[in-house]
């Protein structure tokens, strides 16, 4: 479906739009931050040997389902080397590192060719929390530069059964 009205007449609700919800998610970081359980009643809260990782991908353990289907709250576990796919959210989102230490990539997005170029990359310790909302303003990759298990935690602002397709934007890159 096509627009009806010149996106030029939305220029004023766009701007402010950003501006609301960035400041929406700091307000979620803060929450999460000021909230949760301690990382080490978290990590005691996962099956025997989950904090090893697998060798195949990183790992995800639901630890919360929201009885209001309002968010999710996965534990990530990452072996050295592993990555997470270059996405946007198809919903808001926050994260804690939990143990270890991980490195996010940060990427924008060109609505014209519809591709993500990578602009930084940063590093994150435990205790390091983060929010941002759904859409493409917000492109990222996460995962384990280090030689040590890392361990995230995530919340999603979905239903649990809607986390492997309600959550990720995978969008493609250029490798500069
Ligand atoms: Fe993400």
């Amino acid at each position: 479906m096509q627009p009806s009205v010149l996106p030029s007449s939305f220029s004023l609700l766009a701007t402010g739009m950003e501006a609301t919800l960035a400041q929406s998610a700091r307000m979620v970081a803060t929450h999460v931050a000021a909230s949760l359980p301690d990382a080490d009643t978290l990590l005691a809260s996962l099956p025997p040997g989950a904090l090893e990782g697998s060798p195949d991908r990183y790992t995800r353990h639901l630890v919360h389902a929201d009885p209001f289907e309002r968010f999710s709250v996965m534990v990530l576990v990452w072996r050295p080397g592993q990555f997470s796919p270059v996405h946007g959210h198809r919903t808001w989102c926050a994260y804690r590192v939990l143990r270890g230490t991980l490195a996010e990539r940060h990427y924008r997005w060109n609505p014209q060719d519809r591709t993500a170029t990578q602009v930084n990359a940063v590093t994150r310790e435990a205790g390091d929390t983060f929010s941002v909302p759904a859409g493409l303003q917000h492109i990222h990759a996460l995962g384990n530069a280090s030689d040590a298990v890392a361990v995230s935690l995530h919340i999603y602002g979905v239903d649990q059964d809607r986390i492997a397709t309600g959550v990720n934007l995978l969008v493609d890159t250029i490798v500069s």
